[in-house]
């Protein structure tokens, strides 16, 4: 160990030297390597004090004094420096990523309601307003329940009013309208009184085009008891107009043809866009047409495990898509399934 006054001069020398490599530091990272450096277990001040039972007894004092002062010293400026690099990198993140707190904000993209969802929903809340419950039924049918039960056996002519898809197995289709959930719901029920709504998805092999899809949802109306009558049929429809197009919605049933209604009508409501006086929309004739409805055919009640003798019902069959189509005037039903959100976040 060298003489007592050449250890002062080195610490003096130290410290020198470490406060002008503090000069340099400029980030955190190298704050640390210099804190090792200088301070830490191999750094030149602590080689001094583990080494100072080497020092002559008289010494000691004066440079473990001194070398706790060249200590203090240099923990000092580390942390005065450690300061102001802080405040220098807010500094500079203050100018480089300078925001504008008087800018509007971004309106987060809020979800909605498929504009089919809403006409839906309310259908449910019209009907369930009147006593109807809501029954869900498959949409992958048999040949039996789409047709058969439902008064259209095999070549009947009017087959060709729905074009099916057939599966791989023979007999099993995916349903083309609702109405198998007629035979459904009535089995189920029977002999007791049916007050039911049957929505789901139908499928039909068509041309696409802004007309017609392939893939379409339909609610089915159908109320069975013992005293049912067709006029039952025209106040509950009527009645579901007006809550669905506005109270001053006029509306008129036309004969029509179902096999498995007797006697089949066609309901339509007054054109709303032109209020009747003949528009595009209705095609100049001042009516839409919303659903076909009828009394359900004796066959078909029979099927679902009703005497007919005894019982009557009516039963509807309506298209959501259509009414929304006609509610807002869209001009092309493939808008539906095209999940643009430039159509769905006009609803
Ligand atoms: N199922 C018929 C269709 O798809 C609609 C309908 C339902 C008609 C119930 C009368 C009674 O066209």
């Amino acid at each position: 160990m060298p003489e007592g006054q050449t250890i002062i001069e080195q610490l003096e020398q130290i410290q020198q030297s470490a406060l002008r490599a503090l000069e340099m530091v400029q980030d955190e990272a190298a704050l640390q390597e210099w804190r090792v450096a200088h301070l830490g277990r191999h750094s030149s001040v602590m080689q001094i004090f583990s080494h100072l039972s080497e020092v002559p007894k008289e010494e000691r004092p004066r440079i473990g004094q001194r070398a706790n002062q060249v200590k203090q010293a240099l923990e000092a400026a580390l942390e005065a420096r450690a300061k102001q690099l802080k405040r220098l990198a807010l500094e500079r993140s203050l100018t480089s990523e300078r925001l504008d707190v008087t800018l509007p904000g971004r309106q987060p993209v809020r979800g909605r309601l498929h504009p089919t969802t809403q006409t839906l929903r309310k259908i449910y809340s019209i009907f369930a307003d009147m006593g109807f419950q809501i029954y869900r039924s498959r949409d992958v049918e048999t040949d039996e329940y789409n047709f058969e039960l439902l008064n259209i056996p095999a070549y009947h002519p009017a087959r060709d009013m729905w074009d099916t898809f057939h599966t791989t197995r023979p007999g099993v289709i995916l349903r083309t309208h609702t109405s198998p959930g007629q035979i459904h719901a009535m089995r189920e029920f029977a002999p007791e009184p049916v007050r039911v709504i049957l929505p789901g998805m139908c499928y039909r092999y068509e041309q696409i085009s802004a007309r017609s899809e392939i893939q379409f949802n339909q609610v089915e109306v159908l109320a069975v008891g013992r005293k049912i009558t067709f006029s039952d049929m025209k106040g509950t429809l009527n009645d579901f107009a007006r809550r669905m197009f506005g109270a001053q919605a006029r509306t008129r049933l036309r004969p029509s043809y179902f096999p498995f209604t007797e006697p089949s009508a066609e309901m339509d409501v007054e054109c709303f866009v032109c209020g009747g006086k003949g528009c595009q929309i209705c095609k100049g004739s001042g009516w839409l047409e919303i659903m076909g409805c009828g009394m359900v055919h004796p066959i078909v009640l029979q099927n679902g495990g009703y005497d007919p003798r005894q019982y009557s019902g009516f039963a509807a069959g309506m298209g959501p898509e259509r009414i929304t189509l006609l509610l807002h005037r869209i001009e092309d039903i493939r808008y539906f399934w095209a999940n643009d959100v430039r159509f769905l976040t006009q609803f």
